[in-house]
């Protein structure tokens, strides 16, 4: 466990925070599945970060004084009848042991220490979206000392700093990726691998799951989209209840969680191994567009400049294709392109599989990528069943390719480099079945 490192992240958002001031974050709340049980539990991305603890109901207050600083965890108090039931829990003496931070109490006195470092306070960094019921009563509390007039301007969003120090990737964190990547990989191929026609999108689902949990990951970093055919057409498709047709494609977006941090990868492949002339078709232009978006990878570089080429390539290659007719550039700026690749070219990714790390600085412009950042890369065309202007042998294929990719100061590194995705891989991966 590297206490340090988490440390040097408090040290670092404290050192963004304005003095006089206090931020609070709070673990993730347990989750109720139905009556009294529960979702496995995960915890909020933003508190691991800062502390790289798992427990639930634990908070952690930063406060800024004019020259000092103070870290406060608070956790869960020990409790022999409840952890019978729900597993051993650190409590306060061994937090204290383990973690780098200034105090340890129990969450029982989380208002009253809140309460008392709220004195001389001017800023207060708290979660403005979420509703948690300690929260609302912090916020109660702060409202007592601040006038009215000022509560707005008193109060920031505890996540902001953190989101933006999380979007540049430590090597440790890197690793975590490729560890996931690897997993993920794996699966991917053994899928790719398996005879499929005739099974239902579900048995592929499984397959995933088991090689994620078998392999040490956590779960799924995201419900994995097992899309036969038409269903690819469904962006988030996560039914998977349907039998996969010989002749179709299945879209496969699956991904794994290790240690917290995501994988995103998805593949398109044939149900029977062989992809038909036209698919193939509309499979080599994705897979043209995504080769030549990620060469193009490079710090500076903004998201725009990669979505904006990815429509260009796709536009120009609907039109070959008799997708869509006319001029590419008329066809863009009426956004005609928009129907058959209506998504982003991709997202940051991290902590989390959609990482909330900002696109936009405070005034507004877009933030060029810079060495650390890891984003996806996942143009995709989808060609529904029910659209009479496609030519007739596109409709209800639907294919995207997504990989994930390292910004360096070189340039860029695939992180997901070696998953099958050229026509020839994929048939032979199959093939040896
Ligand atoms: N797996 C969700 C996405 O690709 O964004
Ligand atoms: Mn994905
Ligand atoms: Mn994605």
């Amino acid at each position: 466990m590297d206490e340090q490192l988490y440390k040097s992240r408090r040290t670092t958002y404290l050192a963004r925070m304005k003095k006089r001031s206090i931020a609070l974050f709070f673990s993730a709340p347990l989750k109720t599945r139905s009556n009294d049980t529960e979702y496995p539990y995960r915890q909020d991305s933003d508190f691991y970060y800062l502390t790289g603890f798992k427990e639930d109901n634990s908070v952690l207050l930063l406060i800024k004084e004019k020259n000092s600083t103070q870290e406060i965890l608070f956790v869960q108090k020990k409790d022999p009848t409840l952890e019978l039931w729900t597993g051993k829990r650190l409590g306060e003496k061994e937090a204290k042991k383990r973690f780098l931070v200034d105090k340890v109490y129990t969450t029982e006195e989380l208002h009253v220490r809140v309460n008392n470092s709220l004195l001389g306070k001017k800023k207060f960094y708290l979660d403005l979206v979420c509703e948690e019921k300690n929260l609302l009563h912090v916020r109660k509390l702060i409202k007592k000392r601040v006038k009215k007039s000022l509560y707005k301007k008193s109060t920031l969003h505890v996540r902001d700093i953190s989101q933006k120090m999380r979007a540049i990737k430590t090597s440790h964190e890197i690793e975590l990726i490729k560890k996931a990547l690897m997993i993920t990989k794996d699966a991917h191929h053994k899928v790719m691998a398996m005879p499929k026609i005739g099974r239902f999108e579900y048995e592929l689902q499984a397959e995933f799951e088991y090689e994620f949990k078998k392999n040490g990951a956590y779960s799924d970093a995201y419900t994995t989209i097992i899309a036969g055919g038409d269903n690819g057409n469904t962006l988030h498709y996560i039914n998977n209840s349907q039998k996969l047709i010989d002749t179709e494609l299945i879209l496969i977006d699956a991904g794994c969680e290790y240690e917290m941090y995501a994988s995103d990868i998805t593949r398109t492949i044939p149900v029977n191994g062989k992809f038909s002339e036209a698919q193939k078709e509309v499979y080599e232009l994705v897979l043209a567009t995504e080769m030549k978006v990620i060469e193009t990878i490079q710090e500076g570089v903004l998201r725009s400049d990669l979505q904006l080429m990815a429509r260009e390539l796709l536009c120009e290659g609907m039109v070959a294709l008799g997708i869509l007719e006319g001029d590419v550039a008329e066809l863009i700026k009426e956004e005609k392109d928009r129907k058959y690749f209506p998504h982003g070219i991709g997202h940051w990714m991290g902590l989390d599989v959609h990482d909330p790390c900002p696109y936009k600085d405070k005034k507004g412009r877009e933030i060029p990528l810079a060495d650390g950042m890891v984003m996806t890369i996942e143009p995709g065309l989808y060609l529904p069943l029910d659209d009479a202007n496609l030519p007739e042998k596109y409709r209800g294929i639907a294919v995207r390719i997504e990989d994930n990719i390292l910004v360096t100061k070189e340039g860029y590194e695939n992180l997901s480099f070696g998953i099958a995705k050229t026509v020839e891989e994929i048939e032979a991966l199959y093939s040896r079945t």
